[in-house]
């Protein structure tokens, strides 16, 4: 049994890196680290002070954010030879603490709990907001993405282009309520963050253009007057979406959300399938329940992906992880 002696500064910044390389909303980095030494456990907190009190005012948003991160941790720590146990809100008492990683000790088999491939994905992995090819996602693949949300305790379905185009619909209704909703509006806007100093929010080259066609509503993050302009181009007609889901609707579902997005965009990645997410119908309650295919039966959908080939996205900078630690 390893102690926590061997958990050096260092490596524990190295832990902390790799989490907080996951996709927040806005690049907020809604998260703060501590090491709880005695058990041997890395605990993470939400950082209230980056809410988005506008387009995520319950937190939904902010807890899968904080599940992807909670899913790069337990890659890492698994990654150094170590049994990662994850705990999602591990303490009544202290709402704030939204998960835990307990290192339990060498284990031999550790490192390929989540496959040793994903860990180098975990840097690789960027948004990317670009037209995609009409090539489409091999069925392995599509089948692998299915079983990796599963195992994170969410469903992944893969509407056909008849309820895609439905979905696509919604998210339009969103982006345009969303644009001429002043306080929402600010908001986005405030978080795309050009030279990108502090290491939070999206910087204007990790924007895409707006679709020529107007059937993929990508989020016009800066509020109809954009800091790039870039010229508008046309989309894949038929995007390949993927809907995340839970049966339930409560933190810890949003929080496995985010182990079950950070585990299939990872994967998507090792194939060299780009994604990017669209979540804006998400945000409005009336739109998020007709999101919902009837025919999955009663289910909260929690995020809309896109994938497809393509351009990598351009990366978007990270808080130190020593300023992400308490
Ligand atoms: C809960 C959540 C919602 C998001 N919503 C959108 C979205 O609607 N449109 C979009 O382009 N990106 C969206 N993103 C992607 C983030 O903007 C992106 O992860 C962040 O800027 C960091 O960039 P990276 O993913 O390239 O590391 C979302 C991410 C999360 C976790």
């Amino acid at each position: 049994m390893t102690t926590i002696a061997a958990l050096d500064a260092a490596v524990l910044e190295e832990l902390v890196s790799a989490a907080v390389a996951a996709p927040s909303m806005h690049n907020t980095q809604p998260w703060r680290f501590r090491l709880n030494a005695p058990t041997h456990t890395v605990e993470i907190r939400a950082a209230l002070d980056r809410e988005l009190r506008a387009e995520d005012p319950e937190g939904r948003g902010l807890h899968v954010s904080v599940g992807a991160a909670a899913f790069n941790l337990r890659l890492a720590v698994a990654h150094r030879g170590w049994e990662p146990v994850l705990r999602l809100l591990p303490d009544r008492r202290e709402p704030q603490l939204l998960a835990s990683v307990r290192l339990a000790g060498r284990s031999p088999t550790a490192g390929d709990i989540r496959g040793a491939d994903l860990y180098e994905q975990i840097w690789r992995r960027h948004t990317s907001r670009r037209p995609f090819s009409p090539q489409s996602i091999p069925r392995a693949l599509r089948t692998e993405l299915v079983e990796a949300a599963r195992a994170e305790g969410a469903v992944l379905h893969l509407p056909d282009a008849g309820e895609a185009r439905r979905l696509l619909v919604l998210t339009r209704e969103a982006e345009v309520r969303s644009l001429t909703d002043q306080a929402r509006r600010d908001e986005s806007r405030d978080w795309i963050r050009p030279g990108a100093a502090t290491g939070f929010g999206i910087p204007p080259e990790a924007l895409g253009p707006q679709d020529t066609t107007g059937h993929l509503p990508m989020r016009d993050f800066s509020g109809l007057r954009p800091p790039t302009h870039l010229p508008s181009q046309p989309f894949e007609p038929h995007p390949q979406l993927a809907v995340l889901a839970t049966a339930h609707d409560r933190p810890a579902d949003w929080l496995r959300t985010g182990l079950a997005l950070q585990h299939v965009l990872l994967l998507a990645t090792r194939e060299q399938v780009r994604t990017s997410m669209l979540h804006q119908a998400v945000e409005w309650p009336d739109l998020r329940w007709m999101l919902r295919d009837p025919h999955n039966g009663p289910e909260h959908v929690q995020m809309i992906v896109r994938l497809g080939y393509g351009p990598d996205g351009a990366p978007t900078p990270r808080a130190a992880a020593s300023s992400a630690l308490d």
